[in-house]
């Protein structure tokens, strides 16, 4: 795993696990269709969430779409995929496009979400998922592009969408400077030339998914609580995912406009990285629901 983007996604598994909403993910399998389902998830990365929803026999069979724009993910997600299946002895079959893992054909699909839409979308699936990537997005912008990805009262599961809060322990005199122009660069930020981001995303999507004629019928917290154990190490490869996040802030903040105080504030947090003290929250939520019934034909 060379590509830092690639490692980092693959250390935010564990993270993922412990935070998604029991509740909502339980609330999902109602929506769901049982047996082979269609299934497309946008800035899928590379894959984890198709392991873990077979991990969690949400699925078996049927075709799961990864979208997203990065291709270097989409190449490592073959590997990371099959890596996955032959730990737990699932079969797999490398595709022209993808990956079969069992009985679940994986399709690898290069794209921008905002392009994806434009183009069509392609056959509308069962079940849209997006898992820490609305908050990267012009959500009232793609909003319904998106539900119309499923088949009408299809349905969608949009996960750990971040929602205001970032939270480091133990407390620094600089945080509120820093977390406060951190959220800010990401209300402002513009990728592929549209805006990209809301630091409140997860609190607006309700009212969203509302105005979209798809309210969410279930919602529950999905907070990032990474923190060392006793002993002071980090389960699995999750002080990698905490340097990750520290450069995530350092990148979007470097530059003439950085608040007084970010160069210590970074090499406490790294110190106290080490020296397995770090404690990190982020408050997120999650949605389910389905997607608009289409409108009835006048006669
Ligand atoms: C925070 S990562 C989450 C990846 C994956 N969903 C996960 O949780 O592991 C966001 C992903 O969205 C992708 N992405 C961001 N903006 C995108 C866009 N406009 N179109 C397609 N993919 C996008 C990125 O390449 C990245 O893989």
């Amino acid at each position: 795993m060379t590509y830092p983007y690639t490692r980092y996604l693959a250390a935010k598994k564990t993270v993922d696990d412990r935070a998604l909403n029991s509740r909502v993910l339980a609330d999902l399998r109602r929506l769901v269709p049982p047996g082979a389902c269609r299934v497309v998830e946008i800035g899928a990365g590379l894959g984890t969430m198709v392991a873990r929803l077979l991990e969690r026999q949400v699925l078996s069979s049927g075709e799961y779409v990864l979208l997203d724009v990065d291709p270097q993910l989409l190449r490592d997600s073959r590997g990371w995929l099959c890596a996955w299946a032959a730990d737990r002895g699932v079969g797999t079959e490398l595709l022209p496009d993808g990956v079969r893992l069992g009985e679940l054909r994986v399709r690898l699909v290069e794209a921008e979400i905002g392009d994806h839409l434009a183009s069509g979308g392609g056959e509308p699936a069962d079940l849209l998922i997006a898992n820490a990537v609305l908050d990267l997005v012009d959500v009232p912008a793609v909003l319904p592009g998106l539900l119309r990805l499923v088949v009408p009262g299809g349905a969608y599961w949009f996960t750990v969408n971040f929602d205001g809060e970032t939270v480091f322990q133990p407390d620094h005199p600089a945080d509120d400077d820093v977390l406060t122009a951190y959220h800010r660069t990401m209300d402002q930020r513009v990728r592929f030339g549209r805006p990209a981001g809301d630091s409140r995303t997860g609190r607006h999507l309700f009212h969203q998914l509302r105005d979209a004629g798809a309210p969410a019928c279930s919602v529950g917290a999905s907070d990032w609580v990474v923190h060392p154990g006793p002993d002071g190490s980090y389960p699995g490869d999750e002080a990698w995912f905490l340097e990750a996040i520290l450069q995530t802030v350092e990148e979007a903040l470097t530059g003439p406009t950085a608040p007084a105080g970010l160069a210590d504030w970074l090499a406490t947090r790294r110190a106290q990285l080490a020296g397995g003290e770090l404690v990190y929250l982020a408050h997120q939520l999650d949605l389910a629901g389905r997607s608009p019934a289409r409108p009835a034909v006048p006669g």
